[in-house]
């Protein structure tokens, strides 16, 4: 008898964890727990990720989140955690990852992801994104993660009040660029903030100055080998750019994007150019477009969009791969992306997002979308695999300190000669 009690208590205690299946064999339950892994730590970025973990926990509310985030932007820290948790074998359940070559080259062909074509068609999600959208998510016919937005890339943000009290008009083109530069200089403001203390951010601003001077054709040429980066155009960029860096903050070493974004906001700096991701940063400090700051396509870059889309993936060995496939169904849904991007400064990867629920930057970024000529980003994962953008920023690393053009073009030339296709 005793021993039928010990044993009845012992059931009692292990029945939460394990259940009975088919034929006599035991499965043990996932423990209810969703790990999100993701450098969304600034303003703006962990509001829009709060938003999506409260629909999450008003769907599930047994199962905890763990927020597990690397601050440094761009993913310039995160990057390297994630790849020492996956080649250990430790996986988080979900993990954010750029659209286009980072989650391709660097997980998908490695093969350290699971395909997730299965949560689009159950949910019937597949017409509701753009083709080319799902296109830079799949390989060999199956979606790999699932795009939570996208992002601009290439837009100039300024100050209002300081270019109203100046009588300054938003520069569209490198000419009005460096007029506004010089007045703005001449009155003591520094007339652009720059913060790369994550060499990324000179890359961002690199990537809009190549488009800028190229054009889109020959910017996307720089990805497939078309144009070389040491041709003479691609050299005027790279001049361009040392002369842009003449107008940057001189701490701009020690200072990281959002901090560039605040300089503008306070009118030490008159201009930054960011992401989107600075719309959602502005937002998270009370301030509202087109009143407190103004916006414009980076110069040259008028009817050109620099897209990049950040998503989350399924990893093969996800501890609570039930957990991460609901996670992955609410970063799909409507609801899930109509409350993340108005807070994080990006549009929907869907198309069918409410559009009264965005902003006026956040409207003209829609508006533009649809109707702009779309180019991949370097410096967020979607033009070129991790190996290459890591070569581009350690030639940038050098670039911003001896501002040596030819060496640049041959160094970028060099790398492109590797990887190009
Ligand atoms: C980008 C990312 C954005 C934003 C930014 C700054 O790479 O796509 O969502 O987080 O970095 O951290």
């Amino acid at each position: 008898m005793k021993r039928v009690l010990a044993l009845l208590v012992l059931l009692v205690f292990l029945f939460p964890c394990v259940v009975f299946a088919g034929g006599g064999q035991e499965k043990k339950v996932e423990e209810q727990k969703l790990e999100i892994f993701s450098w969304w730590t600034a303003g703006g970025e962990a509001d829009g990720l709060e938003q999506m973990f409260k629909i999450y926990k008003q769907k599930y509310p047994e199962i905890e989140i763990v927020n597990a985030t690397v601050a440094g932007g761009a993913g310039s820290n995160a990057k390297a955690v994630l790849a020492t948790r996956m080649q250990g074998g430790n996986p988080p359940d979900s993990f954010q990852v750029h659209a286009g070559h980072e989650l391709i080259d660097t997980w998908v062909v490695a093969g350290k992801m699971e395909p997730i074509t299965f949560i689009f068609k159950e949910n019937d999600y597949i017409k509701a994104y753009p083709e080319g959208v799902i296109d830079i998510i799949s390989y060999k016919g199956e979606i790999y993660s699932v795009p939570v937005n996208i992002h601009r890339s290439n837009v100039l943000w300024y100050n209002k009040k300081v270019f109203s009290d100046n009588g300054l008009k938003a520069p569209a083109t490198f000419a009005e660029f460096f007029e506004v530069a010089e007045a703005l200089a001449a009155k003591g403001i520094t007339p652009l903030a720059l913060g790369d203390n994550g060499i990324w951010a000179a890359t961002h601003m690199l990537e809009s100055v190549l488009c800028g001077v190229l054009g889109p054709d020959k910017y996307k040429g720089l990805w497939d080998g078309s144009t070389a980066w040491d041709s003479s155009e691609a050299k005027k960029a790279l001049a361009t750019y040392v002369e842009m860096l003449q107008y940057v903050n001189t701490d701009h070493a020690a200072l990281g994007w959002d901090g560039a974004a605040q300089y503008v906001a306070d009118g030490t700096c008159a201009m930054t150019i960011m992401g989107d991701w600075a719309q959602g940063y502005y937002t998270s400090k009370g301030l509202k477009a087109d009143v407190d700051y103004g916006w414009i396509p980076a110069p040259g870059t008028g009817g050109v969009f620099i897209m990049l889309s950040d998503s989350f993936g399924l990893p093969k060995g996800a501890p609570h791969r039930d957990a991460a496939v609901k996670w992955l169904t609410v970063c799909a849904s409507k609801e899930g992306q109509d409350a993340f991007n108005p807070l994080k400064g990006s549009i929907p990867s869907r198309i069918d997002g409410n559009r009264n629920l965005y902003d006026v930057y956040l409207k003209s970024a829609m508006d533009d979308f649809g109707a702009n000529s779309i180019v991949p980003s370097v410096a967020h994962g979607a033009a070129a695999s991790e190996g290459w953008v890591t070569e581009i920023n350690d030639v940038m690393t050098f670039f911003v300190s001896d501002q040596n053009v030819d060496k640049a073009g041959a160094d970028f030339q060099k790398a492109a000669a590797k990887y190009a296709k």
